[in-house]
């Protein structure tokens, strides 16, 4: 296999060299029962987004599901997106990436000040549960780690474009250990993502099924929502109700 690994306590890794979609399979874990396994596939050929675009996941970056059974309340859940975004961010950075998040979940590196990115990362998290409380959270980071340019989407860059080959199992590893830590404390999750957070400041177009709204992007609530300074007050938009979101 093209990446052999052991993780840290309490992970437990499956890994695929391919496999159609790391969190189809961390899904039906999940409905077995499964807690704290990760999914790690070298290629995915059915890869998803969100909002049900496709994603496309070549040999070579780092496509992981954790399946979850946190005891928290469905509300609480975007929490957990945040937290594996900062662990991406942060893992990203080691590597040597200029990475920052763009709300809600996407990890970015900019290419100049007017607030332009590509996207390096981006993250689909499915649960089940009751209306109050959560029975599972699939999280699922893909990141465009060992991957050349011209097998990347438009508006994409990797690991390897910004700075070179990153050991994957390093990566993994590190990334994991972030998340853990702030899957156990979620308190310390949204200050660690206004840290990295290259949305705050920012005016910024959202589309939303409600309509477009236009501000400044200007905090971040408990629960992981964002609050938009507009001409007619305050707006709050919870991540999944943002179909996009890009600076203007
Ligand atoms: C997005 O930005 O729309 C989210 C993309 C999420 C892609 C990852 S790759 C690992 C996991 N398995 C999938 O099928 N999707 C997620």
């Amino acid at each position: 296999p093209a990446v052999e690994f052991e993780l840290a306590a309490p992970f437990s890794v499956e890994y695929h060299d391919s496999i159609a979609s790391t969190n189809n399979r961390a899904r039906e874990l999940a409905g077995e029962g499964a807690t704290d396994v990760v999914v790690l596939a070298d290629e995915q050929t059915g890869g998803r987004g969100r909002l049900e675009r496709e994603w496309t996941a070549p040999s070579g970056g780092v496509w992981l599901s954790v399946v979850c059974r946190p005891d928290i309340a469905p509300a609480r859940a975007p929490l957990y997106t945040l937290a594996i975004s900062v662990a991406t961010a942060r893992a990203a950075r080691e590597a040597g990436v200029d990475a920052w998040i763009k709300w809600p979940n996407d990890v970015v590196v900019p290419t100049d000040d007017t607030g332009d990115y590509r996207k390096l990362s981006g993250i689909l998290t499915e649960m089940e549960g009751e209306t109050d409380r959560v029975e599972w959270i699939v999280v699922g980071p893909g990141i465009n780690a060992n991957i050349d340019a011209d097998a990347l989407p438009a508006g994409a860059t990797s690991i390897r474009e910004e700075a070179g080959d990153v050991d994957r199992r390093r990566f993994v590893q590190r990334l994991l250990a972030e998340f853990d830590r702030y899957r156990t404390d979620l308190e310390a999750v949204v200050p660690a993502w206004r840290e990295l957070a290259l949305t705050l400041g920012q005016r910024v177009r959202v589309d939303r099924p409600a309509g477009e709204l236009v501000g400044e992007a200007v905090d971040v609530t408990g629960s992981g929502a964002l609050v938009i300074e507009t001409d007619d007050g305050r707006v709050t938009v919870s991540a999944g109700d943002c179909e996009h979101l890009r600076p203007v």
